[in-house]
């Protein structure tokens, strides 16, 4: 395959959306098509970044700055030491949440000013965006349903919370339509699969 420049692809969405579920199908679809992938995932995908994403989804609890900062600097480390360092050299980084998780979880459903976490995140990534990120989109009492017994931390925070997570991945979808796909989440996974897949076929088709 040529290799024009790096692509790098993120995968967004409230907990139970099935997001998961799509990353990973998207990775194997890329490999498989002959692709150079680089999966991530954040909070995560550095040692330092592993250990933080321990204390944020295990440990006790914490105020919303901390957590938000905890988030950032994974992200710092990654986009630091994983992330640059993989432009050029893979054809597509694919990652599993980032800068959107931040201002739909710890922005709209904490209520942290969404501004401040757009300028971390700016900061934290040193200013690289994603070409582009699909967001899986389900009703909230849905997604619950789907959720497994030994909820995480963000988990446990119940309907309301969770609500308002989706309303901002919505709210921020709405702002970058040319970034973000929304994925219709009630639709069977492997239609999912299939409009993700034309999407990406038909944004990359110069590769
Ligand atoms: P994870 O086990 O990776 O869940 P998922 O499979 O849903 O991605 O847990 C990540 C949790 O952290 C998830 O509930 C979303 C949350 N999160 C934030 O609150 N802010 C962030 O910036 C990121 C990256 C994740």
């Amino acid at each position: 395959m040529p290799t024009r420049a790096t692509v790098l692809i993120t995968f967004e969405g409230p907990d139970g959306s099935g997001k998961t579920t799509q990353f990973t199908e998207a990775v194997r679809y890329l490999k498989t098509s002959g692709f150079k992938v680089l999966p991530i995932r954040e909070p995560g995908g550095t040692p330092a970044g592993e250990a933080i994403r321990t204390v944020l989804l295990h440990e006790a609890n914490m105020v919303a700055k901390t957590e938000l900062l905890l988030f950032m600097a994974a992200r710092a480390e990654n986009y630091h030491t994983v992330i640059k360092n993989a432009f050029g050299e893979y054809d597509i980084i694919i990652s599993d949440r980032s800068i959107d998780s931040s201002v739909a979880y710890q922005g709209f459903a904490r209520g942290i000013p969404v501004e401040e976490i757009k300028w971390l995140n700016r900061f934290s990534t040193s200013g690289i965006t994603p070409d582009v990120t699909y967001l899986m989109d389900l009703e909230t009492p849905l997604a619950a349903l789907r959720m497994k017994d030994d909820l995480d931390r963000m988990e446990q925070e119940g309907l309301a919370f969770q609500e308002k997570v989706r309303q901002g991945f919505l709210q921020l979808a709405r702002e970058e339509p040319e970034r973000f796909v929304v994925i219709d989440g009630n639709l069977p996974v492997d239609e999912c699969s299939r409009a993700i897949r034309e999407d990406m076929n038909r944004r990359f088709s110069e590769f």
